[in-house]
């Protein structure tokens, strides 16, 4: 779904220009919905790339960099970040420079299903909160496919409805009311929120996410839910 159905412009550029309004609040506003728990959800990315001990890695919708500034915590491993928005990538770069990581993490402008990169480049690919907001899901899967070393993983985090129906039944509740009224209050932009909330629903989750991950290519994809389903991981091997 486009995060506008009465404008004209692609999905791609509707995207691009969002991010580009709530690039300042962003890092604020996540933490906020998600009552900090994106920072325990991005660590755990980390330790499941740590584990593969990865020299070369591609963050793709990098947003503000925090995944990539995690993933540098791996000894000797030299993260790029790409990302259509500017101005997320610009927050990201201070954050950069913050840290004094400029010479592990290098953020670029770069689309997720037209990669700049030769085949088998990456030895672990990460997505955080990205793969919804793509406009062709599947072109995106498969550069990232592409891109990865042979036997290399992908590890996705993303937003899933949960599968218990009265814990669905309270999650719908929540994120119906919750994630508008938290962007109505703290953003001018609140048609971002609703779209934000809309797609997390209609994103295909779990089984459904799995089975597209293998016909783009890829192989033994784990999946790990994490606050009781409404976020899971996605683990899988090129
Ligand atoms: C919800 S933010 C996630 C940012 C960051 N990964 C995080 O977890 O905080 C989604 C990001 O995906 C980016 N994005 C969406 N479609 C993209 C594409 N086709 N290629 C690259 N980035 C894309 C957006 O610009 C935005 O910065």
């Amino acid at each position: 779904m486009k995060p506008n159905q009465f404008l004209n412009s692609s999905k791609k550029t509707q995207i691009e220009n969002m991010f580009d309004s709530i690039s300042v609040e962003y890092d604020f506003l996540n933490r906020v919905m998600t009552f900090g728990n994106d920072i325990r959800w991005k660590k755990k990315m980390y330790s499941i790339a740590k584990s593969h001990d990865p020299k070369t890695i591609l963050d793709i919708a990098t947003g503000t960099a925090d995944i990539a500034l995690e993933l540098a915590k791996i000894k000797d491993a030299k993260i790029i970040g790409v990302d259509i928005s500017e101005k997320m990538l610009e927050v990201g770069r201070k954050k950069v420079v913050a840290k004094n990581l400029s010479d592990t993490v290098v953020l670029k402008s770069g689309d997720a299903e037209n990669l700049s990169y030769s085949d088998s480049s990456f030895d672990v690919v990460t997505i955080g909160f990205g793969v919804r907001n793509f406009q062709n899901l599947e072109k995106g899967l498969e550069e990232s496919c592409r891109v990865l070393k042979s036997n290399g993983v992908l590890i996705i985090l993303e937003t899933s409805v949960p599968k218990n129906i009265i814990i669905r039944f309270f999650y719908f509740l929540f994120s119906r009311s919750f994630i508008p009224f938290v962007g109505s209050v703290f953003s001018k932009e609140k048609k971002a929120y609703q779209y934000l909330q809309k797609s997390a629903e209609k994103f295909p989750s779990g089984k459904r996410f799995v089975s597209i991950l293998e016909n783009c290519g890829f192989n033994n994809v784990d999946v790990k839910p994490l606050m009781l389903g409404a976020t899971s991981i996605y683990i899988a091997t090129k």
